[in-house]
């Protein structure tokens, strides 16, 4: 794989420029740092409630309320070790094997292989570039069958950078609709990391009858640049979330005390600096999004949400490597990159829809320059 081998190389001391972050590369906010501090000093070091604390549970009802408007009690409410926990827990408490899972494809790499070691199947549908990388209507209801039990729904969507309309969920909740044995799983957490003024919608908003079979997923994870203190949360109704609690006492019990009192100061203090790192990284896709249109060979969309650019990468597919090698895919293309620009990406394969490459403009300027002088340069070289 390209990225063990940039581990390799950079080992090696080889000078690697690396654009697969997945986290933003700006701190935690000062405020979530401070009271941390404050909550260590206070002793919230011991267990909590498996589910999360109270004061936690009551700042992610009043962002579910005034970010989404959407209604939830305590009971209806989990907070796990990251977005990835809860999807976990939830693939895991409710897949029998078999049950399928419709997974739009591009999809961040998780979601397959969480429904696997739930013996459940994935059943990927594809996304095309032309429809912006979205689900469409009709292949949902094509992909439904009784043995369907969830739809993921990732928007801004890791890779691809799609985001919903109003009117897209809309015309995707009619489908769901059609079919109450399916439940859906939304996954919102680039939820602020949307670009041109776009607004943000999820599903159980869009059309309240849903509300009664959604998980809605979200975290602090990207918003607020906090990867590592691991707090995602989900809303669901009460059985759901009960039945996932169930299952994560008898793992990791509840997520780390600190990091809750850090998650709540997030959700509850000031929001404006969210925003403004939007704004930055919109400048950074921007200068992303020209440059590499400006490669011979590589073509892509302007995401609308999330900090990744899924460029194509078909045309540079049968061209040989000064080395004389055939590019037979993205991943040979990435390979490529390494090899001859010590630059590291992410091949589409991973993410299942070629032949594309993932870019993260999760970096400054400065790299990102340089990231796409090396991109460039490696495809000015095939013939
Ligand atoms: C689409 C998506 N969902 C969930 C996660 C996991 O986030 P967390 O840090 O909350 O586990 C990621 C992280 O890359 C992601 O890209």
């Amino acid at each position: 794989m390209a990225s063990q081998r940039a581990r390799e190389l950079s080992a090696a001391g080889r000078d690697i420029i690396g654009l697969t972050s997945g986290e933003p590369d700006f701190d935690t906010p000062p405020n979530v740092c401070e009271a941390v501090v404050r909550a260590m000093a206070a002793s919230k070091t011991k267990y909590t409630d498996v589910g999360g604390t109270p004061e936690l549970k009551a700042a992610i009802i009043e962002k579910f309320r005034r970010d989404n408007g959407l209604a939830y009690a305590p009971n209806e409410v989990i907070v796990g070790a990251g977005g990835k926990q809860v999807i976990y827990n939830a693939l895991m408490s409710t897949l029998e094997p078999g049950d399928e899972v419709i997974i739009p494809a591009p999809y961040w790499v998780s979601y397959p292989d969480i429904a696997l070691l739930a013996e459940g199947r994935p059943v990927v549908v594809t996304c095309r570039p032309e429809d912006g990388f979205k689900l469409r209507p009709e292949a949902l209801d094509r992909a439904i069958t009784p043995r369907t039990r969830w739809l993921v729904l990732n928007a801004p969507n890791n890779p691809s950078g799609a985001t919903y309309t109003r009117d897209e969920l809309r015309a995707l909740a009619d489908v769901l609709l059609r079919h109450a044995h399916v439940w859906v799983m939304t996954d919102d957490i680039y939820e602020h990391i949307l670009y041109d003024g776009r607004r943000f919608f999820t599903i159980a908003q869009v059309e309240p009858a849903l509300r009664e079979r959604t998980l809605t997923i979200n975290g602090v994870s990207k918003a607020y640049a906090m990867t590592g203190w691991r707090i995602g949360y989900g809303g669901a109704p009460q059985e759901l979330v009960k039945a996932m609690a169930k299952l994560q006492s008898q793992s990791t019990s509840n997520a780390c005390s600190i990091s809750q009192a850090a998650a709540q100061e997030a959700l509850n203090g000031p929001q404006e600096f969210v925003a403004e790192r939007a704004g930055i990284f919109q400048t950074r896709r921007d200068a992303v999004v020209a440059a590499v249109n400006r490669i011979p060979g590589l073509h892509c969309h302007a995401p609308e949400g999330a900090f990744y650019v899924y460029a194509s990468c078909a045309d540079t597919i049968g061209k040989k490597t000064p080395h004389g090698h055939v590019l037979g895919s993205d991943a040979d293309f990435v390979m490529y990159l390494l090899e001859s620009q010590n630059l590291a990406l992410l091949q589409g394969e991973a993410y299942g829809l070629s032949p594309f490459f993932r870019i993260s403009f999760a970096a400054s300027m400065q790299i990102l320059d340089a990231g796409c002088q090396r991109l460039r340069l490696a495809c000015e070289a095939l013939r």
